[in-house]
């Protein structure tokens, strides 16, 4: 059974220690918010990948943080137990520490975020260490980072040669010692994120990393089968296309035939008396 208790940043390092799963998906809605968080999920990421899943852009980089700051506040209206983790937008972290302080804010204060979740490593650390100082938590992520997808040419799988995946084991290193609380594994070999794994205190989130991260995350229109391509790691869970696409073109027969809608007499007939009277 699911505990009913708001989920802190402190419960997922207790779930490593414990050795418990934490679970995250991505969302972007209130509606969408409120299942995932009845379905019981840990931790509600308010991506970025908004920009590819909702918002027809072919990569995440002209999201803005005022989107950003949108959706999240959206997520929030849902959310009553899962922790909610904003996406840091692109260039809304690496221009100045100041910038970024006053832009996690919005997302905490404006958004309603419990925490933030920015790209990198090394190059952000000192940006970590000022926004965990002054009480922002921050969730980091790893591997394939896709804010970089032009520098790193594509969606492709990080860390498959040995220099790349020494610098992303040091950059956790980094990452852990400027104070993330989580960091999230994209696209590596799982025998890298398992010994990044062994390595942390913190627990790591992977997806497309393998079985052995502390905590698993998806796309949630990937695994509710919502998008057209996704990535080869994904399960789909649901045929959530096939479902709206059925239910679209059976509203449309209805309307077109005149079985909806019913005509007023009829239904008036079948409603409930408390409806009745109260309208
Ligand atoms: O934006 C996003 O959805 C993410 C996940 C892929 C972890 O960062």
């Amino acid at each position: 059974m699911t505990d009913s208790r708001p989920v802190r940043i402190t419960d997922l390092r207790r779930k490593k220690q414990a050795g418990e799963k934490i679970t995250m998906l991505t969302a972007y809605d209130t509606p969408t918010a409120r299942l995932l968080d009845g379905a019981g999920l840990d931790v509600l990421l308010v991506g970025d990948s908004v920009g590819m899943v909702m918002l027809g852009h072919d990569s995440t980089l002209p999201v803005t943080l005022d989107a950003m700051v949108h959706h999240t506040a959206a997520v929030g209206r849902g959310a009553v137990r899962a922790l909610v983790v904003a996406d840091m937008p692109f260039l809304s972290y690496q221009v100045t520490a100041a910038e970024a302080i006053r832009n996690a804010g919005r997302l905490l204060q404006e958004g309603g975020a419990a925490a933030v979740k920015l790209e990198g490593g090394r190059p952000v650390a000192d940006v970590v260490k000022r926004l965990v100082d002054i009480g922002i938590p921050v969730m980091g992520h790893l591997g394939l980072r896709p804010q970089s997808v032009h520098q790193l040419g594509g969606y492709m799988r990080r860390g498959t040669e040995t220099r790349e995946a020494e610098a992303i084991i040091e950059d956790a290193a980094v990452l852990e010692a400027a104070g993330v609380f989580a960091v999230v594994l994209e696209s590596i070999p799982a025998a890298l994120a398992r010994t990044i794994t062994g390595q942390l205190r913190m627990p790591t989130i992977g997806i497309g990393a393998g079985p052995d991260c502390d905590g698993q995350v998806l796309v949630s229109a990937d695994m509710l089968g919502l998008a057209d391509r996704v990535p080869p790691f994904v399960r789909r869970y649901a045929d959530l296309q096939g479902t709206i696409a059925a239910a679209a073109r059976a509203f449309a027969d209805d309307v077109r035939s005149g079985r909806f809608p019913e005509a007023a007499g009829r239904a008036a007939l079948k409603r409930p008396a408390a409806t009745r009277n109260a309208s």
